[in-house]
């Protein structure tokens, strides 16, 4: 099985032996990210391509003789692409995730029609933010019809729309990654009219929808070292891929995935609005059923964590993150500093796109160690803020979080996290669980077991209710308040 993982800075690609389970070959190729104005954030789109052909081409050439059976992918949600059906190629820039470009046109739409984040909170189970793909649709679709484009040459779609196409030439996605789009009704699973008049898109432009496991047609010309004629068997959006790969599929089990940002999910039987700052999504519609989860979206972690490793300055050769931890690891706590990385607003629960980032409590004795700390602690604080929140209904306790990707590779940042948490952490052997995820469900699309998860390192909390870590909550919640223009 070959598994795509598209995510905001790399695509990974990996192969798995269908037999056993186990990866036999995995390689990644960077992607490109541009930050042209405030609050925008733009990648490639043909750059997203071709760094999945180029990893899926370094990860076969490390088994030459392996015969792809079929592949799964998974990719980073909410960012939109526009293309041409007919020259297949990008109308304007993909709008990543963390682009709020569209915020004003949000935030106007929602003082016109004073029921819109109403409809949408109940159809969506999101909030009106401009992180969701909607509003970024619409700009493109705009943008490509002003520019001559004829409508009914205009595709969007997710990435994973964008990489399939390419992949087989069909136009279609799954309802994980549509239930990020703001258009993806939760009870029917279907593209709604209400919501689609409401952003002013038409259908015609989406792709069309599939079960996270229905056939998403076959490779329709060698790409590289891919043959032609491989079987797309799997879609999962990346953090429910993770999810998937977990085995949380239970209210009461979740994970969190640390990448650019931080999504935090739990399943729920309930697919009704959560609590206040917390959406509803789609996990995966697999075997003919949909599985719902909770979820919270924080939308700088890594990104923080690289932009202080980047601002305090790295020795050439060593990753950034592993410096900030070796740097915090200097000194016991953040010594009173707090940094709120609200680098294009507050993803949730606190859904604020006119906050902004705040570096407080800073003295003369500060050093890079406190301020390295401090970057560290922002990560842990946003998982357990969108925790508690996720919690604060009275739904199931997360007894055991699970937790992947590239920053739980700070053991620091995971023993500050379970303290915060007041709970074990799991954190997988392998950073890589979106991969893992989609090539577990596309393996068993062809009857192919694979072992379950292995299970990973444990970290438990220094104590479940210490006097530190109510400290740290509060100075945390202050810096937050400022972060938000109000009055602490
Ligand atoms: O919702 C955005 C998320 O899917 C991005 O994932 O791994 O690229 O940070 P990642």
């Amino acid at each position: 099985m070959l598994a795509i993982d598209q995510g905001t800075t790399n695509t990974k690609a990996m192969l798995v032996d269908a037999a056993s389970g186990l990866v036999v070959a995995q390689a990644s190729a960077p992607t490109s990210i541009g930050f042209p104005a405030p609050g925008w954030v733009e990648q490639d789109a043909e750059c997203l391509w071709t760094a999945s052909l180029a990893a899926i081409d370094a990860c076969l050439a490390q088994q030459p003789d392996a015969e792809v059976l079929g592949i799964g992918v998974s990719n980073q949600r909410e960012t939109v692409v526009c293309w041409s059906r007919s020259e297949g190629r990008p109308l304007g820039p993909a709008l990543g995730w963390q682009d709020a470009r569209t915020a004003a046109w949000c935030a106007d739409l929602a003082q016109r029609q004073p029921t819109a984040a109403r409809t949408v909170r109940d159809r969506t189970g999101l909030s009106l933010d401009p992180m969701f793909s909607a509003p970024k649709f619409r700009n493109l679709i705009d943008a490509a019809v002003a520019g001559g484009a004829d409508p009914s040459d205009v595709a969007v779609g997710t990435v994973d729309s964008w990489l399939v196409w390419r992949l087989t030439g069909q136009h279609v996605t799954e309802p994980g990654n549509a239930s990020r789009t703001l258009l993806l009704d939760l009870a029917s699973l279907t593209w709604h009219d209400e919501l689609l008049t409401l952003f002013g898109i038409d259908a015609s432009h989406l792709p069309e929808l599939r079960p996270s496991d229905a056939t998403f047609g076959v490779t329709s010309t060698l790409h590289g070292r891919l043959a032609g004629g491989v079987p797309v068997l799997a879609v999962l959006a990346d953090s429910h891929a993770a999810l998937y790969h977990h085995g949380c599929t239970t209210p009461g089990t979740g994970k969190a995935t640390y990448g650019t940002g931080t999504s935090v999910m739990s399943p729920t039987s309930d697919p009704e609005p959560g609590p206040h700052g917390i959406a509803t999504t789609v996990a995966w519609h697999v075997g003919g059923r949909a599985t719902y989860a909770r979820e919270g979206n924080i939308v700088a972690s890594g990104s923080a964590l690289d932009w202080m490793a980047a601002t305090l300055g790295v020795p050439e050769g060593t990753a950034g993150g592993a410096h900030l931890t070796a740097l915090a690891a200097e000194v016991p706590d953040s010594g009173g500093v707090s940094f709120v990385p609200a680098f294009s607003g507050l993803g949730a629960p606190y859904w604020d796109r006119s906050a902004v980032g705040v570096l407080v409590g800073v003295s003369g004795g500060t050093t890079r160690g406190h301020l390295a700390r401090a970057a560290l602690d922002a990560v842990a604080h946003q998982v357990a803020d969108v925790v508690e929140a996720m919690e604060s209904d009275g739904s199931a306790r997360i007894e055991t979080l699970h937790a992947d990707g590239g920053a739980t590779a700070s053991q620091l940042l995971m023993q500050v996290q379970a303290d915060l948490l007041a709970r074990p952490l799991e954190v997988a052997s392998s950073p890589a669980a979106s991969a893992l995820g989609a090539a577990r469900l596309a393996a068993e699309q062809l009857g192919v077991a694979t072992p379950p998860a292995e299970p990973g390192r444990r970290v438990t909390p220094h104590c479940t209710d210490s006097p530190q870590s109510r400290a740290a909550r509060l100075a945390w919640g202050q810096a937050i308040a400022r972060s938000r223009g109000m009055t602490v």
